[in-house]
């Protein structure tokens, strides 16, 4: 199926961008060393949905999260990626329609749902693009 290849270059760390792949939304994230830090220092025997950052992430590009923008309980849209969206008690993503955290590596945390934010299918074809699919 068809993939698509996102130029990430104008992202900053802390910010995010919402694109869509397999008519899905999809977040890219550009993690502060801080978010980073935060993801890591949380012991993975306490999540809900045990995947450490590293996991989730390509060796050596451990700032940049890519995820769907699907929630795992009944699919919303979760906010936290847009500027000035509120991004839940851990930083990461809220789904306002029943109240599920998501922290800064994409983990559910609080609230219904039962996994974390799906990590599609991705790959740095260059410093700078990403090709998910
Ligand atoms: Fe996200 Fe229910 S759909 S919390």
């Amino acid at each position: 199926l068809a993939s698509i290849e996102v130029d990430v270059s104008a992202i900053e760390p802390g910010q995010a961008i919402k694109t869509s792949w397999r008519k899905q939304p999809v977040f890219v994230r550009n993690l502060t060393p801080a978010e980073v830090a935060e993801a890591n220092k949380v012991a993975i025997g306490s999540l809900r949905d045990p995947q450490t950052l590293a996991e989730r992430t390509k060796p050596g590009k451990e700032n940049w999260l890519v995820t769907l923008g699907v929630c795992t309980h009944l699919g919303c849209v979760p906010l936290g990626a847009a500027a000035g969206e509120v991004k839940g008690e851990f930083g990461g993503y809220f789904c306002p329609c029943h109240g599920s955290h998501y922290d800064t590596a994409g983990r559910i945390r609080k609230g219904p749902a039962p996994l974390n934010l799906e990590v599609p299918e991705f790959a740095f074809i260059s410093d700078t693009v990403v090709k998910i699919g």
